[in-house]
């Protein structure tokens, strides 16, 4: 049994794409689907965890999986709480485990967790109580399920099977924890080929033991992909210059409409957000016609509300 499932392979903890199986993956996707026709209604909401309380636990700044979170539980009707961690008692020097064991204490059901370490999420699952299911919303250079898999769900939905895909992950692959759960998931689903395009300085050194092909030229990488994600460069977890310039980077790597032209016709363009305009993408292809960058963001109000259900052994079946 790993930490994520339980005895009987159902998700308790949703913390890697890593090892996932493919049926868990698909059975995520299909739930979400079965979710955006409540979304649709003009009541989006429905009772499947009426009862329940979700805290959101943001050690690290977000936009989009904040937000989305927060939407998704309200969806499903759980009392959610947003926990402002720069006014909790953590700043008067109570540890990580002592302010966990207060909230749990307060009969929570879940804990949404983004930390700037690697492995926060896997920490606080471990000694989470029996009962207590713990999402990881991201943590460190290590991974971000969530936003993997609402990747996945806006692939599947624009280009139905993972089997014939090309998709070509581009930009800061060293420093992204996104990079790292999409490769899992596409592999997990059966993409039929994962590139990976970066300059050296921006990729692990054992990048290839993941399963995918790697190009240091963008224009050889796109050639043919049916799917291409930009990353930012992630500057805050940059020890040093691995690159010449900002302006050095976008001439080299960033995506314009004239690099573009050698994916397939109906390539789709995806970003995890934020985005630097003029830094990995230009304007004209992140607002332009291929670009499924804000759909991304509306597909992870319905794989959150999966993943949360599923988690506390709703599964959604009354969506
Ligand atoms: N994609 C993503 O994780 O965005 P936020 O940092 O805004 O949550």
């Amino acid at each position: 049994m790993s930490l994520q499932l339980d005895e009987h392979g159902r998700l308790r903890h949703f913390l890697t794409t890593e090892g996932l199986p493919r049926p868990l993956l698909t059975q995520i996707l299909d739930t979400a689907e079965s979710f955006t026709g409540v979304i649709g209604k003009s009541i989006k909401k429905v009772p499947l965890l009426r009862g329940r309380t979700v805290m959101n636990l943001f050690f690290e700044a977000s936009t989009r999986t904040r937000t989305t979170f927060e939407l998704a539980a309200k969806r499903l009707s759980a009392d959610v709480l947003n926990i402002n961690i720069s006014t909790s008692a953590t700043v008067k020097g109570e540890s990580l485990l002592d302010m966990l064991r207060n909230l749990e204490a307060m009969q929570c059901d879940m804990f949404v967790v983004r930390h700037a370490d690697s492995g926060a999420a896997h920490f606080i699952a471990r000694n989470a109580a029996p009962g207590v299911s713990v999402i990881n919303a991201g943590d460190g250079r290590h991974a971000h399920p969530t936003q993997a898999m609402l990747d996945m769900f806006t692939i599947r939905r624009h280009k139905r099977e993972f089997e014939p895909l090309r998709v070509a992950i581009v930009g800061d692959i060293l420093h992204s924890r996104v990079a790292r759960s999409q490769i899992h998931a596409l592999n997990g689903l059966g993409a039929g080929e994962v590139r990976v395009i970066a300059p050296r300085t921006l990729l692990p050194h054992d990048i290839e033991s993941l399963g995918v092909k790697v190009f240091h030229d963008i224009r050889a990488g796109l050639a043919d992909v049916d799917v291409v994600i930009m990353l930012r460069l992630q500057k805050e977890r940059m020890s040093g210059a691995l690159l010449p310039s900002e302006s050095e980077f976008f001439r080299l790597y960033g995506l314009t409409e004239e690099k573009l032209s050698v994916a397939k016709p109906d390539a789709i363009v995806m970003h995890p957000g934020p985005i630097n305009r003029g830094v990995e993408i230009e304007s004209a292809v992140a607002d332009g016609p291929r670009s499924v960058i804000l759909e991304q963001v509306t597909n992870g109000i319905a794989v959150r509300m999966a993943v949360m259900s599923m988690a506390l052994g709703t599964g959604g079946e009354n969506a």
